[in-house]
């Protein structure tokens, strides 16, 4: 796979950051250095820009959602997005792609390797939790991951031909700075009937979710994927499922038992893709 040179900003003064002559580190203009961690990922989160000591998901979340994953449950959602991908691939350029709050790098792991053989991918992950970026980089060393804010992403204008997130925290003006003209968005986010056998745990009353994916200005849809099966985790995949779940904190310890103790739960899976272009 060939690799453009990553286009940093140094997080504490925004001019460009170059590798250094020993391949260890990155420094800028100003002498702002950051090292390169053994693992291969670079932490551009200074800490005075964090609001609290291990912001994001905690390595307990993260490691539910990676077994979760990794059973394959969300595969075909991966497929869907590497089909739209290498759909919208140019041949003979490089393709720079940003996974914003990118987790553990599922996602971005399965691109690489269902993506056609020919596509040519500059994979970037970022995540605000440095346990995450830690996991993904240890698994996919080809890509470049970070740890930063998604409200302060620092990468370069324009620098990506296509920025995805899949459940993620987002900033419309940052989006809107890095991707390049006609730079593509692809979101996912839950579609109506996501999770409903679950929900109807939780809630007296289950609604389908908001369709709303919340797209900066100026941006247009192009195409609208509607995906939509059902799964069958077993208890302990459950519990990690509800765990990746924004509900996951309303659910009391009797529901959790509930949720727990049920026989073959059928659960429906319910996504949409837009991808929209700048
Ligand atoms: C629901 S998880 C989704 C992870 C991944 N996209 C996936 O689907 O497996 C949300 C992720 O956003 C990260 N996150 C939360 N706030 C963030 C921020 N301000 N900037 C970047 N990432 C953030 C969390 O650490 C977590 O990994
Ligand atoms: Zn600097």
């Amino acid at each position: 796979m060939t690799q453009t040179p990553p286009a940093y900003l140094c997080p504490i003064c925004q001019s460009a950051l170059s590798i250094t002559e020993n391949n260890k580190s990155y420094a800028c203009a100003q002498n702002h250095h950051f090292d390169i961690a053994k693992e291969g990922y670079l932490n551009l989160l200074p800490a005075q820009h964090k609001k609290s000591k291990e912001p994001g998901d905690s390595k307990t979340m993260m490691l539910a959602r990676r077994g979760f994953l990794e059973a394959g449950f969300y595969q075909p959602l991966a497929q869907a997005l590497s089909t739209l991908i290498d759909q919208h691939y140019t041949t003979n350029s490089i393709m720079s792609i940003l996974d914003m709050g990118c987790g553990e790098g599922y996602y971005s792991r399965q691109i690489a390797a269902l993506s056609k053989p020919s596509s040519q991918l500059d994979l970037h992950g970022l995540d605000i939790a440095k346990n995450a970026i830690i996991a993904a980089a240890k698994k996919q060393k080809e890509a470049h991951y970070i740890v930063a804010s998604s409200n302060d992403m620092p990468y370069s204008n324009a620098y990506f031909d296509l920025i995805f997130r899949v459940y993620a925290p987002s900033n419309d003006q940052e989006i809107t700075r890095l991707l390049k003209e006609h730079g593509l968005l692809l979101t996912v986010t839950p579609g109506p009937r996501h999770l409903w056998q679950l929900r109807e745990f939780i809630y007296d009353t289950v609604r389908d979710h908001s369709t709303d994916i919340g797209l900066p200005e100026g941006f247009k849809i192009i195409e609208t994927q509607q995906l939509s099966y059902k799964i069958c985790p077993d208890q302990e995949q459950r519990m990690a499922l509800l765990q990746m779940t924004p509900f996951a904190w309303k659910t009391s310890i009797e529901i959790q038992s509930k949720i727990e103790a049920a026989e073959q739960l059928e659960i429906e899976v319910d996504f949409t893709l837009s991808l929209a272009q700048k």
